[in-house]
C-alpha cells in the first residue's frame, strides 16, 4: 500500500469544556522509530476516560496540541523494525495510543508494537476498537474480587459497557453480581445480558434491599464507578469487612467517609487504574490475558455499538456519546471503515 504524506486527525489545542478546543487538522506522517508501528485507523471508541482527558481532568495529561483518544483498531501498514512490529505488518489489530503523543482519533496513528493485539479475521474491527480498556479492566477487577475471597460482587453503574462484561466474566467463575443502576431502562439492558440481581439506587428502600441481598449472597467486594455519596451508601449496607474498589468517578463527587464505618465495620476503600495495573503484570500474565480477550470477545466481552460517526464529525460523536452513555459505544471511523 502506498502511504499518503499527510492524514486527517482531530487535534486538541486546549484542555477545556469548550467544543472548539478540538478541530480537524492535516498532519504529516513522521518516520517510525524501532519498535513502533504505523496503523491505518479503522474505528476509535469514546470512553469516559476520553471525556475526562478532553477536559483536563484525567490521570494522564499530554503536551498540547495532541490528537486525543486512547483505544481503537486498524491495520498495521508499516513497522519501524523489531521482531514483533515486523510480525504485525499487514495484520488487523486492536490498539492503544502511546503514553505520550498522538492518539486514535485520526486516519493514522503511530504507537508501540506492544500496544497492539492482532485480532484475526473473525473479530470485526469495530469490536476490536473496544477490546482493550473495558475488557482488561473487567477481567482484572473480577480476578481481584476473587482474590479477596468474595462469593459475590456489588457493582455500581452496572449497565455500562464494562458493567455488562463484569456480569459475564463473574458468571463464568460462579461469582454472583448485585447490579446497582439508577434508571429502569438500565434494568432491562442488564436482564438482556443475563443479570439476575438488579437494584435501583433511586428507590426509597434501596439501602435495605442491598443490606439484605449483600448479606445473603456474601457480597464483600464492591466495584464502584460512581463515587460520591453512593459509594458510602453501598459500602455501609454491605457485610462486615467489605471493601470498595473505586475505578471510576462518574458522579465527579467526593466520597464522604464515616470513621465508624472503617473502625467498627472494618470497611475498606481502594482504587484501581488500568494504566498502573498493566505494567505490574508479568509477560506470561499479559500473554494469558490476550488469549482470554480473544476467546471471550464475541460473547462475555462484546460491546454494544450505538452509533458511528466519520472522523470529520468527531466532535459531534463525542457529544452524542456523552449524552447517551447507556445506549452503547459511539465509534469514530475513517474511510477505511467505509471500505475505501
Ligand atoms: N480505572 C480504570 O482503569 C478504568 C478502566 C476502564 C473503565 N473505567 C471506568 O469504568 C466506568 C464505565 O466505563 P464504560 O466505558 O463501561 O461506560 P459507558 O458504557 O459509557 O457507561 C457509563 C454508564 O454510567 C452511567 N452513569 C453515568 N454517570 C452516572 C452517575 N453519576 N451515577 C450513576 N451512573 C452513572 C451511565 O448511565 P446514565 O444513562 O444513567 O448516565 C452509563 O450507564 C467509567 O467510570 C470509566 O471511567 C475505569
Amino acid at each position: 500500500m502506498n502511504l499518503p504524506k499527510t492524514y486527517k486527525a482531530l487535534e486538541l489545542r486546549e484542555y477545556s469544556e469548550n467544543k472548539n478546543s478540538a478541530q480537524i487538522v492535516e498532519k504529516t506522517i513522521r518516520p517510525l522509530k524501532k519498535g513502533e508501528v504505523l496503523i491505518r485507523m479503522h474505528s476509535a471508541s469514546i470512553n469516559p476516560s476520553d471525556l475526562m482527558f478532553l477536559r483536563g481532568l484525567y490521570g494522564i495529561k499530554k503536551k498540547l496540541p495532541v490528537v486525543p483518544g486512547f483505544e481503537g483498531s486498524g491495520q498495521v501498514v508499516s513497522s519501524g523494525g523489531g521482531f514483533y512490529g515486523s510480525y504485525l505488518k499487514g495484520k488487523n489489530v486492536a490498539c492503544t495510543a502511546p503514553g505520550r503523543g498522538d492518539g486514535v482519533y485520526a486516519e493514522y496513528m503511530i504507537t508501540d508494537a506492544f500496544s497492539c493485539l492482532p485480532i484475526g479475521k473473525d473479530l470485526s474491527l469495530e469490536q476490536g476498537a473496544c477490546l482493550y480498556v473495558n475488557p482488561i479492566t473487567a477481567i482484572a477487577m473480577v480476578d481481584l474480587a476473587e482474590k479477596y475471597g468474595a462469593k459475590a460482587i456489588v457493582q455500581t453503574a452496572a449497565a455500562s459497557a464494562l458493567g455488562k462484561m463484569v456480569v459475564g466474566i463473574a458468571a463464568r467463575k460462579g461469582i454472583q453480581v448485585i447490579n446497582v443502576v439508577r434508571k429502569p431502562e438500565q434494568e432491562e439492558a442488564l436482564k438482556a445480558v443475563g443479570a439476575k440481581h438488579i437494584l435501583n439506587s433511586e428507590v426509597s428502600n434501596f439501602e435495605r434491599q442491598l443490606r439484605v441481598l449483600s448479606n445473603e449472597l456474601k457480597a464483600t467486594v464492591c466495584l464502584d464507578a460512581v463515587a460520591g455519596e453512593l459509594t458510602t451508601k453501598v459500602l455501609l449496607a454491605m457485610p462486615y469487612g467489605s471493601r470498595a474498589i473505586i475505578y471510576g468517578a462518574l458522579s465527579e463527587k467526593e466520597i464522604p467517609i464515616h470513621a465508624g464505618m472503617m473502625i467498627f465495620q472494618d470497611k475498606k476503600l481502594e482504587g484501581f487504574w488500568l494504566s498502573t495495573w498493566v505494567p505490574q503484570q508479568s509477560p506470561y500474565k499479559i500473554w494469558k490475558l490476550s488469549k482470554e480477550l480473544r476467546s471471550l470477545a464475541k460473547k462475555e466481552l462484546k460491546t454494544d455499538i450505538a452509533a458511528r460517526f466519520p472522523l470529520d464529525k468527531a466532535v459531534e460523536a463525542i457529544d452524542n456519546y456523552a449524552a447517551n452513555m447507556t445506549k452503547g459505544k459511539v465509534l469514530i471511523q475513517t474511510s477505511f471503515a467505509e471500505g475505501k
